[in-house]
């Protein structure tokens, strides 16, 4: 694998800066909005939700969009129920901010998004006076939202950016100040596109505060490149004999480079230059960089708990990578059972299929690299990462592989599969 790539819009930092635009006074630009499905769903249900959102232009790098802010709390409540497609990102924090608007509102998605844990945000919403409803903890959500939420101090049991973002949202909207302690530290795009928006946040160690009532102002912003999608080509690159990758414009936000890591540890030979923020002016931006990856020898490493929140989206593709060699143990990581699908059981039923030597553990797996795989039939589950992270396990092999259902692949990375072809030596 050979070639330079500009990965497509980071799918995370998308959804904030459309959702911090649509609460913010004034017109926003954003440029390089992902292209995939589940930032397509956070467009969709802010427009149901009053939000005009213009594009304007697409180039390699995502979307243009002009959007035009409603202010604090200035959505309008819907005609019909939100669809949040595939999308738990959207449906998480969204249901932070409908929760401050005084309306109610009914959020559901996919079967996938129909089978996701909501109690993690469900709990602290209501502590702060909304009322939501769910099929047992799961969607879909009805919430009723209230002009009055109140500010909480919240320590969540699961460390995930997306509970302490749904808080924090809802607090913005709050009469005081409202705090979220994580149990390990998650990404941290909320605080800093908040920052970005002109709104002050408090980190201390693993606690977030944010006093509610600030008004946020537009801004243009850029995107950077999604570091979760050019993981596949990080990986392609490090595992194939020959290779060399380089990825142009890549977020490399030190909560998101744990792959960097890993890649480093299991033997990758990998560079990161010209490392600067963000084109916004300000430094409270997000980092970019280029990344260039080598072919190297792979050997053993493992990732332990307090390493997963910084790779989590990584694992499925690191699986694979440890199918070409190497060896790599996971544990900690049993918040992959309810991510799109179950990602432990559909890792390692796919790379097995292929002849993969892999462990499922309850909490993670464990792969040994220690013959070629033969290639197989696999079932990605309607999971975009599996379906991408099986097509690089698959070149490895010696002998083809179908993937069923890769076109899941569009909810993150829709020109995944005609770059993967670009880039063959
Ligand atoms: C995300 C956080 C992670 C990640 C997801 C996107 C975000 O989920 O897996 O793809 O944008 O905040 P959790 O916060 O549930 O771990």
């Amino acid at each position: 694998m050979r070639g330079h790539v500009r990965p497509p819009g980071d799918k995370a930092i998308s959804h904030r800066y459309a959702l911090l635009a649509a609460l913010a006074d004034g017109q926003s630009e954003i440029r390089g909005y992902s292209t995939g499905g589940d930032c397509a769903s956070t467009m969709r249900c802010l427009r149901a939700l009053g939000v005009t959102i213009s594009e304007t232009g697409r180039d390699a790098s995502g979307l243009t969009l002009t959007i035009m802010g409603r202010g604090l709390g200035g959505l309008s409540a819907p005609t019909g129920v939100l669809d949040a497609g595939n999308s738990g990102t959207t449906m998480r924090m969204l249901a932070g901010i409908l929760s401050a608007h005084a309306f109610s509102t009914t959020m559901t998605g996919d079967d996938s998004l129909q089978r996701r844990p909501m109690r993690r945000v469900i709990v602290p919403l209501e502590r702060m006076g909304a009322r939501i409803g769910s099929k047992d903890g799961r969607p879909p959500l009805s919430i009723q939202g209230t002009a009055s939420i109140q500010p909480i101090e919240f320590a969540p049991d699961v460390p995930s950016a997306q509970v302490k973002t749904a808080v924090i949202l809802a607090g913005l909207h709050a009469n005081g100040t409202t705090t979220v302690h994580e149990p390990l530290a998650t990404r941290d795009h909320t605080e800093r596109a908040l920052q970005a928006f002109g709104v002050r946040v408090d980190v201390r160690g693993r606690s977030v505060s944010v006093r509610g009532g600030q008004r946020l102002t537009a801004r243009n912003l850029d995107v950077p490149g999604d570091i979760s999608s050019a993981a596949f080509w990080m990986v392609a690159a490090a595992s194939l004999p020959g290779s060399e990758i380089v990825i142009e414009s890549v977020g490399v936000n030190p909560t998101r480079t744990g792959v960097i890591d890993v890649l480093r540890r299991m033997g990758a030979d990998l560079q990161v230059d010209g490392v600067q923020i963000s084109g916004n002016g300000s430094n409270v931006g997000e980092p970019i960089g280029t990344i260039r990856v080598r072919h190297g020898h792979l050997g053993t490493t493992v990732i332990d708990p307090a390493e997963v929140p910084g790779v989590i989206d990584e694992l499925p593709v690191l699986g694979a990578l440890a199918t070409h060699g190497g060896e790599l143990r996971v544990t900690g990581a049993q918040e992959l059972r309810v991510k799109e699908s179950d990602r432990i059981s559909a890792l390692a039923d796919g790379l097995r299929r292929m002849g993969a030597d892999i462990d499922e553990l309850p909490d993670g797996f464990h792969v040994r690299g220690s013959q070629r795989l033969r290639g197989g039939d696999v079932d990605a589950r309607n999971d975009h990462r599996l379906a991408m992270a099986f097509a690089v396990a698959a070149l490895g092999a010696s002998g083809p592989t179908v993937i069923h259902d890769a076109g899941a692949a569009a909810v993150s990375y829709p020109e995944f599969f005609s770059v993967l072809e670009s880039l063959r030596a």
